[in-house]
């Protein structure tokens, strides 16, 4: 075995589609490591002094797809780092690149059912004042169609944690629990 394989993940990478929990979970995760966490929307956000609804409006998406693969090989560099992308991060094909050719980073898949994303989006726009609008969301019938389409890249991430009928909490202990079982086995 080379040695890099026994040496712990220096990363936790979050994906999923929109209502996957990545920032709630990934924040949670973080904390508990006492890793910083880097939510790739709000690095954006934060960089440009604009929301993303605003970005896709004055840049349009394909703008806002090159500011989210520079926010992410930025991200990468970070040691002992948790992050949470964007639901659409997955679909560049050097994104999917930059995050399976390293060997310390985890990719970790929220699941869930689609039924379940989309209520749990409306659920946070109807009780979070300052939710952010999701652009993609508007259309009902496209977001189906990016969610079938991102699907088997969501699905190609080292773990996969199924989120349906658990809470926030509850997905973070099954993440933590994972992670002591993996720092376990490799010492
Ligand atoms: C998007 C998801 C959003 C954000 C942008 C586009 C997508 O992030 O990056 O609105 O294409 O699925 P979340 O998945 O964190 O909501």
């Amino acid at each position: 075995m080379q040695a890099f394989c026994r040496e712990l993940p220096r990363r936790l990478v979050f994906t999923g589609f929109m209502g996957a929990g990545k920032s709630t979970v990934g924040l949670q995760v973080a904390e508990a490591l006492g890793w910083p966490f880097i939510d790739l929307d709000e690095e954006i956000v934060l960089a440009q002094g604009a929301s993303i609804a605003s970005l896709f409006d004055t840049l349009g998406e394909p703008a806002f797809r090159e500011l989210e693969s520079a926010a992410l090989a930025s991200a990468l560099r970070r040691d002992n780092a948790v992050l949470a992308l964007g639901g659409g991060a997955l679909e560049s094909q050097s994104n999917r690149a930059l995050l399976s050719e390293d060997p310390a980073t985890i990719l970790v898949y929220l699941e869930a059912p689609l039924e379940l994303l989309f209520s749990r989006c409306e659920q946070q726009s109807l009780s979070q004042a300052g939710a952010a609008h999701r652009p993609v969301l508007d259309d009902r019938t496209s977001a189906t169609e990016r969610f079938l389409r991102r699907k088997p890249f969501y699905q190609t991430a080292g773990w996969r944690i199924d989120t349906s009928g658990r809470s926030a909490s509850e997905v973070t202990a099954a993440i933590l629990e994972r992670w002591e079982q993996l720092i376990a086995d490799r010492a």
